[in-house]
């Protein structure tokens, strides 16, 4: 009996961890095995964890093991144990079991079901004296415990503790604890976590669920690629997919789980877990050996270390419209006070890799949507161009689709279009369906796909009780998967904090309120949220239009306007300036600062200037950080991933700092400010920079020159600085050279720079505590481009 089972298993999965020591050779030990839902009477408990352990009871009552359960809660049991009997009567068979078995098998799991109080250590001192003494009584040997928690996650902590304490089985019986999703709310807390919790339980012990990973189409990914890898491995590449969407769409709103949701909103929610571990296993490297668990992880690391770092122009965020009374109400919230918790969310992922270099992986969940469907899609680009019989397949969208359930097809199945190739079918467990409804699927009619599906449906949460049950770890989250995951999602959520999300009305009214597009490396909601700005903000004297004014700001020229219009209005002038350059002596010198704000202009010119004279531009840096190019710190990486790498410049008209000289970084003897000083003189005319862009930190630097430090440095075009903030040492220009430039532009945006921007304005000029006002263009101009957060605050 046990060897069919294990072959079953085995042959679900694609690899294979070893099984904890009493399971080696394939054999679980027989005995008692007492499992213990802590959280019992919960939503999770009653929609999926009771069923899925009265399945295990159903698989395994005739195989020798015996069972307990135990439904444990913080309520006293006169409250909850008529709440637990409810839900245990409740559990239904498969169809294949008869009725009358069914009713045997139902009657037999509700006198092996009881409420136990699971609050202070005495409780579980409690309870470990009665699991030993039903074993003991029963003269049964003890197999093993199984918890589990079915709680917030801030009191996994305390829980393991008291298991630790006073609940641990007998030596030689094992211990598993089930921790739900999610794991944590950022890195650090979940760093926490994991810490804390090592302190009670082994590895070994922990299982971190994530039960997408039990779905039988999530868990059917690798096996697909592995299966169908002659025919995949020539197009599971940029050349050939447009792109990679992983959706989650419900119908339903977070009604009654608010306390919970509120803290976690949508991108916690499921994002971060669940359709992120299908973007690993859609992208993970194959390893040569699949059976090995630990390579496929390792592959999966891998991944995540050369995901592109998220912040909030990659995604956009919603709220359906009744979300914010639900939580006044549930979270008792006076009638002032606004969530801005998103309950939708679109992301798009890039992954740092030669194969799938710019290509965009969308990841797509929401509440009060207007159907419920899970699928992950790999759209290909078409390259046949049809002439005349478009309707032929060979003119149709190629795309694979791993659906998870729901939606118009309503089972889970693996789908690929036909004009791609005939997939091998992932193992014997799946069927090939070949008699359809009519039915569309993501635009194709479902006969224009090959399609598979599992033999049986298995619900997630029964197939990986069903594997903690066995000791069998490879659909659960290791540690350090956890830990890559919010070391990923962090910085967006923490770059999202205070956003301000779009409101949609929920359902089919959504209409196309929440579609987004692809914007060069932003997404953006596709139709315009109507902005009221107040009249006091714009216009006054010197306005030339609604959306920029024009002004003096320390006795020179100012452009103010809404971000996106100055940035606009900047990339205008940088352009007219560049024409004009090139026209004159056939090159423009342009000298670029770092930092965030000119960003959104490097995208700007990108997006919107094709018939910017990039092969006769010569971009220079005003400055660098002492770090490699290569490192997300340094200027150049901003410049290069936002702006270089989309342009058609010439690789000899870019000049990076030289701050890396000899391997080592910003050596006085490796002379890498006079190396770039050299080609200044060298290439730019009387070294005047036809355009200059620069910036003001909070302390009133720009560039590289820093209060406090040295003002005249002699003859000096660049030099080497110290700033107060990490990474210290700098490479600069000189006030020498950039008041040489034809035209200087000092950028400041955000209402963080609000408070500076008043002060700025009233100081004198005194380059030593102000460096900003040492720019004083010789006989070129100066202007500032100050958005209205910066100046009106
Ligand atoms: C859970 C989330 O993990 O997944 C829920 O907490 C979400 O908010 C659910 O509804 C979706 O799971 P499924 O299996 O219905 O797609």
């Amino acid at each position: 009996m046990w060897k069919v089972v294990w072959a079953v298993l085995l042959s679900v999965t694609v690899c294979s961890h070893r099984a904890e020591a009493e399971e080696e050779g394939g054999k679980p030990s027989l005995g008692h095995v007492s499992v213990v839902i802590v959280g019992s009477t919960g939503d999770l408990a009653k929609k999926y964890l009771w069923q899925g352990f009265f399945q295990l009871y159903m698989n395994q009552v005739s195989n020798g093991h015996s069972f307990s359960f135990y439904g444990g809660g913080l309520s006293p049991a006169d409250k909850a144990k008529p709440i637990l009997f409810k839900i245990l009567k409740g559990v239904t068979c498969s169809e294949d079991v008869s009725a009358e078995r069914c009713a045997l098998l139902k009657e037999q799991f509700l006198r092996l079901a009881q409420y136990k109080q699971l609050n202070t250590t005495k409780h579980y001192q409690e309870l470990n004296t009665q699991l030993r003494q039903q074993v003991t009584q029963e003269g049964l040997t003890e197999a093993g415990r199984l918890f589990y928690l079915s709680v917030p996650a801030f009191a996994y902590a305390d829980i393991a503790k008291k298991i630790n304490g006073s609940c641990r089985p007998a030596t030689g019986a094992w211990l598993r604890v089930v921790l739900e999703k999610p794991f944590g709310h950022d890195f650090h807390n979940a760093q926490t976590l994991v810490t804390d919790l090592a302190n009670s339980l082994e590895d070994k012990e922990m299982y971190r669920i994530d039960h997408y990973l039990g779905k039988q189409v999530v868990s059917g990914i690798l096996p697909f690629r592995k299966e169908n890898k002659r025919f995949l491995d020539p197009i599971w590449n940029k050349h050939h997919i447009e792109r990679i969407e992983i959706v989650l769409k419900e119908t339903l709103d977070a009604k009654g789980r608010i306390s919970f949701y509120d803290q976690y909103g949508v991108i916690r929610d499921v994002i971060q877990n669940h359709l992120t571990e299908v973007m690993t296993l859609l992208t993970l490297s194959l390893p040569a050996n699949m059976s090995n668990c630990d390579d496929i992880l390792q592959n999966k690391l891998k991944l995540f270390s050369v995901l592109k770092p998220l912040d909030k122009r990659r995604a956009v965020i919603g709220q359906y419209q009744s979300y914010n009374a639900e939580v006044q109400q549930e979270l008792n919230k006076t009638m002032d006070h606004v969530s801005l918790t998103p309950t939708f969310a679109g992301v798009m992922v890039h992954i740092d890799m030669a194969q799938y270099d710019g290509l965009p992986i969308i990841l797509t969940s929401g509440k009060m949507l207007d159907e419920r469907v899970g699928y992950a899609r790999v759209l290909f680009k078409n390259e046949i161009f049809c002439v005349q019989n478009y309707k032929s397949i060979y003119c149709k969208p190629k795309q694979i689709i791993f659906y998870f359930g729901h939606g118009s097809l309503q089972y889970p199945a693996i789908l690929v279009s036909k004009n791609l190739f005939k997939p091998q079918l992932i193992n014997s467990e799946w069927k090939e369906v070949t008699e359809h409804k009519v039915v569309s699927v993501l635009g194709l009619p479902i006969t224009d796909y090959y399609v598979q599906m599992p033999i049986v449906q298995k619900e997630a949460y029964a197939e990986l009780i069903s594997q903690v049950y066995h000791g069998r770890k490879e659909n659960f989250i290791s540690a350090e998967n956890l830990l890559a995951s919010w070391g990923f999602w962090t910085p967006l959520l923490e770059s999202l904090h205070g956003s301000f999300p779009r409101i949609y009305p929920g359902g089919a009214e959504n209409t196309n309120l929440l579609d987004f597009h692809l914007q060069g490396q932003e997404l953006k909601f596709s139709s315009e949220a109507v902005v009221v700005i107040p009249q006091d903000k714009v216009g006054g004297a010197g306005s030339t239009s609604f959306q920029t004014m024009q002004g003096k700001y320390k006795g020179t020229d100012m452009v103010s306007a809404w971000p996106e219009d100055l940035v606009e209005r900047l990339a205008a002038d940088m352009q007219e300036a560049a024409e004009a350059a090139v026209r004159e002596g056939g090159t423009f010198h342009l000298a670029l600062s770092g930092g965030s704000s000119p960003i959104a202009l490097f995208q700007r010119l990108v997006e919107h200037h094709y018939s910017f004279p990039w092969r006769d531009t010569h971009v220079w840096l005003v400055d660098e950080r002492c770090v490699p190019l290569t490192e997300v710190d340094s200027n150049f990486f901003h410049l290069h991933d936002n702006l270089l790498q989309h342009v058609r410049i010439p690789y000899t008209n870019i000049h990076p700092m030289p701050v890396q000289l000899n391997q080592r970084l910003c050596v006085e003897e490796d002379r890498g400010a006079p190396l770039y000083e050299k080609d200044i003189l060298h290439l730019v005319n009387t070294s005047s920079f036809h355009f200059v862009l620069l910036g003001v930190g909070f302390d009133g630097h720009t560039a590289s020159l820093f209060p406090g430090s040295q003002v005249n440095h002699g003859d000096s075009l660049v030099v080497l600085t110290e700033s107060p903030v990490k990474p210290h040492q700098r490479m600069s220009l000189t006030f020498n050279v950039l008041n040489r430039a034809h035209k200087v532009a000092v950028l400041v945006m955000g209402k963080s720079k609000h408070e500076l921007v008043t002060q700025l304005s009233r100081v004198k000029d005194d380059p030593k505590k102000w460096p900003i006002t040492g720019v004083q263009p010789n006989s070129g101009k100066l202007v500032w481009y100050i958005d209205y957060d910066a100046l009106l605050g």
